[in-house]
């Protein structure tokens, strides 16, 4: 069922805790793949009655970002809810979220502001606000659907990290489930930007994963100095790529780290053909 509006989503979900059925909300941004399906896959499983959002959410976006050419395929979207037993694709417009309130003011909107020391650091670093506006959204959509659990990817990794920040500070109702990356077979992440990639790029692309999976090789083989590790990078990188981060932290709390354990997550961030693409691997995996 495809629904448009706050009220109607409140109104169905009110009748399905009336009959004691648990909820799970996947929160997307639509062009859905088969990332955000192994997430819908487990909600079902999971849940009685699940709720998959569809909303390219203005106020997460940066200036200059691609928030006006970010793929939108709302039809696809609903078939594929739809075929893998979704009761509920709520996809509101801008306006029914956030009202006639000038996008991206937090002089007129009221936020949630997830910790600077989480969000200064990784993707927060060149994309300012954009969590403020992912953890406004999501904790919208936790309070419109009520949900039991709701699921999210580690592709995001450092988005996983706040919002089960935001879920312990704010004491929401909800239980996070984290679900592992999904991968193409050349090992590429998905993502609704690699529609951006040509060909060539997806080639190039594949630099990231194995940066990543050389990493955790050398790891393996005894190497725990972050700064050599590090190094190993360079190897994998030519012209086409543009380095933004490449960073270790704790998997947990996302503090620094120079010796790596098994508890380190490693995250990249780089430039191909001008798509910023992330990835990130966990050692001890
Ligand atoms: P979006 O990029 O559409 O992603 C929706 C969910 O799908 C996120 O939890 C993300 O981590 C997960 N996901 C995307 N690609 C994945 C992959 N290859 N493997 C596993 N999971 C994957 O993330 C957002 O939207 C937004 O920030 C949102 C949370 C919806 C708030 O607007």
């Amino acid at each position: 069922m495809l629904l448009h509006t706050i009220k109607e989503v409140r109104d169905q979900v009110k009748e399905w805790k009336k009959q004691g059925l648990t909820v799970g909300l996947v929160p997307t941004m639509g062009a859905l793949h088969n990332g955000h399906l192994s997430l819908i896959k487990k909600a079902v499983e999971k849940c009685d009655k699940v709720v998959v959002s569809v909303f390219v959410n203005p106020i997460q976006f940066c200036p200059g970002e691609d928030l006006d050419k970010y793929p939108r395929t709302l039809e696809a979207d609903e078939k594929l809810c739809n075929d893998t037993g979704v009761s509920i694709v709520f996809a509101p417009t801008p306006n029914e979220m956030y009202g006639n309130t000038p996008q991206r003011s937090n002089d007129f909107l009221t936020y949630v502001v997830p910790p600077f020391f989480y969000v200064n650091k990784l993707c927060g670093k060149s994309r300012v606000g954009h969590f403020d506006g992912v953890c406004t959204v999501v904790n919208k959509l936790f309070n419109i659907v009520q949900p039991d659990y709701a699921f999210f990817g580690q592709k995001d990794a450092q988005q996983l990290v706040i919002i089960k920040k935001m879920v312990k500070d704010l004491n929401i109702p909800v239980e996070i489930v984290p679900c592992p990356i999904v991968r193409e077979a050349s090992g590429l992440a998905l993502s609704s930007r690699n529609k951006y990639l040509s060909e060539d790029d997806k080639i190039q692309a594949l630099a990231l994963n194995k940066i990543l999976n050389n990493i955790k090789d050398c790891y393996k083989q005894g190497i725990t100095d972050v700064k050599a590790l590090k190094e190993t990078a360079y190897n994998f990188l030519n012209e086409h790529h543009e380095l933004e981060y490449l960073e270790f932290c704790d998997a947990d709390n996302l503090e620094d780290v120079t010796t790596a354990n098994d508890n380190t997550r490693v995250f990249i961030a780089c430039r191909v053909g001008g798509v910023r693409l992330i990835d990130n691997i966990l050692l001890g995996e």
